[in-house]
């Protein structure tokens, strides 16, 4: 599909006024960045289009003010850290420019940076509204999307600017993609998926395209807990989903129809409250007490996890496989982690990871550089995993 975009060549963007999509959806609290990684990430793509002498127009979100301004998501902050790396001025404008503004395609100076306000104070950004679309690109020639992380919304910045003036895939997004391709879609077998987390609703469609794909889904979370349920095993109080029953079963009998091996919980780390330090067992399936709730996977679960990666040349992660922000549940998603840095390493298998969660727990694990790709995006990723031509990717197709 790469082949299918756009890329930005010095003739379309020498002088050119360029609006560029980023993702700079960073953690701020009290107006300190704690991870300024997508702030980094865009440095190189800015730098190529200083080259060329292009006028670069910064759009990005941040959090989800819901179309008002809201002061503690404002990005000044982060044009200010911007500016700091790139060792150069970057100008903040702090509205969107509309017919009201000071501000029109003119006022933006060749071989300058420019940051504008947060898109999602507008609530014509989440509405691609043509209206705002209209002040969008008026004030610009050209118009990449650089933000892999957003492409699954069907946002003015993504796809009514899109529309509207020439558009081109940045070098995060071809890379992005790149990765994501080269490593997926023609991957060595055998291939195996982790999926966990808390919920079967927000993952049924990345299961249903898997069991397609790989040979093996290990499945982990809570949202494992539904599927032993339909196996009709009593769970305690453990978190579940009772009107998902139904569609886990249903789950089963698709992975026997295309041998896609289904491996669940076989023991329970357990306790009667979430929290830190709080007294925990572990036990077999049979053995969970009605006040109790399943926190993590137990030791022979992992290990059977450990052993049927072995072989895996493979993998995709999205979901951790317990409540690994309490201790000690975070045990099975660090180990896990672990096996998987150490077959990566040793070249017996292709990784990629992403979603927020799974960053944080390789973050916690410290193996996040082990493996062979992590993507920084959170939802986009998921839908990808589910097979979606995200729309944000659809507009910039030849
Ligand atoms: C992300 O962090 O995954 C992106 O910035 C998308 O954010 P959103 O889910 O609020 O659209």
């Amino acid at each position: 599909m790469i082949t299918k975009f756009h890329n930005i060549q010095e003739k379309d963007a020498r002088n050119k006024r360029i609006i560029i999509r980023v993702d700079l959806n960073v953690p701020i609290k009290n107006a300190q960045i704690k991870d300024n990684t997508r702030i980094k990430e865009i440095i190189p793509t800015l730098k190529e289009l200083l080259d060329f002498n292009a006028a670069i127009i910064i759009i990005s979100h941040m959090g989800r003010p819901g179309g008002e301004k809201k002061l503690e998501l404002s990005l000044s902050p982060i044009a200010i850290e911007l500016s700091r790396l790139i060792n150069k001025d970057v100008n903040f404008i702090d509205h969107i420019p509309d017919s009201n503004s000071p501000y029109s395609k003119n006022s933006f100076d060749l071989g300058s940076i420019y940051m504008l306000e947060n898109l999602r104070f507008y609530p014509g950004e989440a509405e691609n509204d043509k209206n705002f679309i209209q002040n969008l690109s008026q004030i610009g020639d050209i118009y990449i999307n650089d933000a892999f992380s957003v492409s699954h919304r069907s946002h003015a910045s993504t796809i009514g600017i899109a529309n509207k003036l020439p558009s081109y895939a940045g070098q995060n997004m071809l890379k992005e993609l790149h990765m994501l391709e080269s490593l997926l879609e023609n991957p060595k077998k055998p291939m195996a998926a982790i999926i966990g987390g808390s919920k079967i609703s927000t993952k049924i469609q990345i299961l249903e395209n898997l069991i397609e794909k790989v040979d093996k889904i290990i499945i982990g979370g809570a949202m494992a807990n539904t599927f032993l349920i339909a196996q009709g095993h009593e769970i305690g109080n453990s978190l579940s989903e009772p009107d998902k029953i139904k569609i886990a079963q249903d789950i089963l009998i698709k992975a026997k129809k295309y041998n896609c091996k289904i491996i669940l919980p076989v023991d329970a780390q357990i306790s009667k409250t979430l929290d830190h330090d709080v007294p925990t067992k572990n036990v077999s399936l049979s053995e969970i007490p009605k006040d109790y709730m399943i926190l993590d996977l137990g030791q022979e679960s992992t290990n059977i996890i450990i052993n049927e990666l072995e072989n895996i040349k493979t993998l995709i992660w999205n979901g951790p496989m317990g409540a690994f922000e309490y201790s000690p549940f975070e045990k099975s998603t660090i180990t896990v982690a672990h096996s998987i840095s150490k077959l990566t390493k040793s070249n017996k298998m292709i990784s990629v990871a992403g979603g927020g969660d799974t960053i944080s727990a390789l973050n916690m694990a410290g193996v996040i550089k082990d493996l062979t790709y992590v993507s920084t995006a959170g939802g986009a990723f998921l839908e990808w995993l589910e097979g979606k031509i995200l729309p944000g990717i659809k507009v910039l197709l030849r």
